[in-house]
Formats: C-alpha cells, structure tokens, sequence
C-alpha cells in the first residue's frame, strides 16, 4: 500500500494519536462481523438478541448466544492488526485506542491503554444486586443465577438501547477531541455514538484516516479512506511510520 506524504508527515510529528475500531479488526482472526455479508445481523435480529426484553423474554436463548460467541472468541488468537495497533502504542507519546469490540483480543495481543466502549463479554453481572460473577463455564447453555441473590446473570455488554459506560465514554471524547491523528479502522461507523468520534476528531482539527475494506457513512467526513483489510495495512504502516523515524 501506497501511503501519502501527508499522513507519514502528520504521524511523524503526532503526539496524541487516537483509534476508533470495530468488527473489522477482529475478522482476520475468524470473528464475525455484524452488517457485512454472513455477519452476525444477517442471521439475528438485533432485537431478538441484543436488548434487555429479550434477555428476560428468553434468557437461556440470549445467555446461550452469547456464551457461543464466547466459545468463537476462546478459539481465536489475535491477528497482525491487533499486534500492530499493540506496537503504535509504543511510538506515540500518547495513544487512546478505543474498541467497540467485547473480544479482549487486544489485551491478549499487548495493548493496555484500552477503552472499551461496548463493555466485555468475559465480565458477566446480576441484573438484581449488581454482583460480578467470577469465573463462568462457557459450554453451560442455561442462563447462570446470582450465588448472592439468585437474580438472573447477564454479559456486561452494552445492549440496543442502553447508555455506554458513562467514564469510557467520556474519556473517547477527550482522546478524539484532542488528536493529532484519528483512525477509524473496521467500523461501519453506524452505531453511534461511537461513529460520532472521528467526526469530533476531525472537527477538532485532527487528520482523519479510516482503514476498511469499502467506504463507509462517514467516509465523505475524513481526509483519507485506506481500502483493504487492516492486518495487512496497519503492519505496513507501522514499518513505515518507524522508517520515517518515529
Ligand atoms: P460492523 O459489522 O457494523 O462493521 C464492520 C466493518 O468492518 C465493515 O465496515 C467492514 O467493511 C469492515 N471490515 C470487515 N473486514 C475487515 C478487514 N479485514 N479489514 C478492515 N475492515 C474490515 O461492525 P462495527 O462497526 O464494529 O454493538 O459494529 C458496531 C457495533 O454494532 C458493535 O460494537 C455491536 C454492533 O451492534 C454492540 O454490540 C453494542
Ligand atoms: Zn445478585
């Protein structure tokens, strides 16, 4: 991939440097996206799955998705994408990378300074006292009850129509207000108020450059759209950026 003198010169002299990422990043390592083809909401409704109603509709039928979604996840390892987003954080004096994903694959792959926005699909908490469970079995299809209430047990993840965790949010507003350089990587850029990010970022007065295999609703707003999957990219721009020096 070609890069423009424009973006190397801007990350060679960014401090603060920021990520938006979604489904995308995770697909090269074989976890499903949602709106692409074959992806997740193909063959859900989100209503039937991801909303509080329906976990009390049906808990064992939205417990048991989400715990094969945590089987998909157990079996999957981190990609070059993730490793290369892990080695940006060490060539920025700071670096917000900020995921809508529940994976925790970019733990494994060495970020830290991490914002998850969607919550985490390994945490898992009592709708009744607000209890955290410990450890789960993963292959148990029955929703799990509270061991101090008995209420029912949910993933700690943010459902349709649900409030996104008040400080991580706060704090991606922050990272993409203040940005040099702003990626949005992976992400259809429809489920706000994430997609809201690289648009403050830009408006900010960041460089804003989004990684995806197609063009997306936002796309228009940025300065650059890099076309291809973000593994590969995101590998290359990393030799690059450290070619140019960083
Ligand atoms: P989507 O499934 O909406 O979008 C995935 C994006 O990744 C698409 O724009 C693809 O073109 C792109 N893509 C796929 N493979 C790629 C690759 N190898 N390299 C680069 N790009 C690739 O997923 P999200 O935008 O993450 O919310 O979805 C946002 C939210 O919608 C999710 O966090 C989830 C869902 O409902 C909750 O669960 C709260
Ligand atoms: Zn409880």
């Amino acid at each position: 991939m070609e890069f423009s003198d424009k973006l190397i010169e801007k990350l060679s002299k960014a401090k603060n440097v920021a990520v938006l990422k979604g489904a995308g990043v995770s697909a090269e390592s074989g976890v499903p996206t949602f709106r692409d083809p074959g992806g997740i909401w193909e063959k859900f409704r989100p209503e039937e799955l991801a909303n509080f109603e329906a976990f009390m509709r049906d808990p064992d039928f939205v417990w048991s998705w989400y715990q094969h979604r945590r089987e998909i996840m157990r079996d999957v390892t981190p990609n070059a994408g993730h490793y290369a987003l892990a080695e940006m954080e060490n060539l920025f004096e700071n670096f917000d990378l900020i995921t809508q994903n529940i994976d925790n694959l970019h733990f494994r792959a060495g970020s830290r300074n991490v914002t998850e926005l969607h919550g985490n699909i390994e945490r898992n908490f009592c709708i009744k006292c607000r209890h955290f469970a410990g450890e789960i079995d993963i292959t148990e299809k029955k929703v799990l009850k509270c061991e101090k209430c008995g209420g029912l047990v949910r993933p700690d993840v943010v459902w349709f129509g649900e409030m996104l965790p008040m400080e991580a949010l706060r704090h991606a507003e922050e990272a993409a207000a203040n940005a040099d350089v702003f990626f949005s990587i992976g992400t259809s850029a429809e489920v706000y108020p994430a997609a809201m990010l690289p648009v403050i970022a830009k408006r900010a007065g960041a460089y804003s450059v989004e990684i995806n295999l197609n063009r997306t609703a936002i796309s228009y707003e940025l300065d650059e759209t890099l076309t291809g999957k973000s593994g590969q990219i995101l590998s290359e721009l990393v030799n690059k950026i450290k070619e140019a020096g960083k």
